[in-house]
């Protein structure tokens, strides 16, 4: 196995396994050590059916469902589909989901660790998937800024995201409204394992920076989300089918992007790892 770094910021390549037998204990322990240094892992060419994904998935922890439960695998619910595809009439999985900058399942008490997104189907061009560095991100931040949102918190709402992205749907049942309520984070949170720094924001699901006037919360989080997604520590993914990659969420935004949904089909599948309340 060999890990080859992508970006100075942002993410490993890890060559040289195939992830459809079980992972030896030292190379699962290098993975482990690689997510936490480089907050993205890229293993090309994978030939995993749902199980195979979901075992491997489970090495890095507990696996949740998503709100959405129409979009889970009937036979792995572990499994979340993201897809613009229809079969029946009816659509196999969530489509134009993650089209903003985003940490993963932030709008819980206790946000994912991280997730697992595996490549089954990709247009020839455009759906790429952008990720950010949040270390990057907070390193870069001046002095001053620091210390003035080093305490701030935020509002994280999946009602307000779901209201923006997905305005031509039905609205969110009370049940689902009631398994997802606002939920308060550090604007800058702790890596629990490494102990960097990184900033904690995103677009739509984070509604309001809390203690500030509104006028100046939203100007200041539309500053700090305009630097976060910056591309200096960004990195864009091109997909090919058969790519998984791994990301933790705790150092990390990302934002899928459109394509050309008519023409062509796109299918990916992503587990979610359960993570820690932020700190
Ligand atoms: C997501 O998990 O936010 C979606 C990413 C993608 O579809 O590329």
């Amino acid at each position: 196995m060999k890990l080859v770094p992508i970006t100075p910021h942002i993410g490993v390549e890890v060559e040289g396994i195939d992830l459809r037998a079980p992972v030896a204990d030292d190379d699962f322990t290098r993975i482990r050590h690689a997510l936490n240094q480089h907050s993205l892992l890229l293993f090309r060419g994978q030939t995993l059916n749902e199980a195979q994904h979901v075992a491997f998935s489970r090495r890095f922890g507990t696996l949740l469902g998503h709100v959405l439960t129409q979009f889970l695998k009937k036979e792995h619910p572990e499994v979340y589909v993201l897809s613009n595809v229809r079969e029946n009439g009816a659509p196999i999985g969530n489509h134009k989901e993650g089209w903003n900058w985003h940490s993963d399942l932030s709008y819980k008490t206790e946000p994912s660790l991280g997730a697992l997104l595996y490549a089954l189907e990709v247009p020839p061009v455009e759906g790429d998937t952008w990720f950010g560095s949040m270390h990057a991100a907070w390193d870069a931040l001046d002095a001053q800024t620091q210390s003035k949102i080093r305490p701030l918190h935020a509002t994280h709402s999946y009602a307000n995201y779901y209201g923006k992205a997905f305005a031509d749907r039905n609205p969110l049942s009370d049940e689902q409204k009631a398994a997802v309520p606002d939920v308060t984070h550090p604007l800058v949170r702790t890596h629990p394992e490494t102990g960097r720094l990184s900033l904690y924001v995103g677009e739509d699901v984070v509604k309001q920076i809390e203690g500030l006037p509104a006028d100046e919360g939203d100007a200041l989080l539309a500053r700090l989300n305009k630097h976060a997604t910056s591309p200096e520590f960004a990195y864009r993914h091109k997909w090919r089918a058969g790519d998984l990659l791994v990301w933790d969420n705790r150092s990390t935004m990302h934002r899928a992007t459109p394509y050309d949904d008519v023409a062509y089909r796109r299918v990916m599948h992503r587990t979610t790892v359960a993570g820690d309340r932020p700190f």
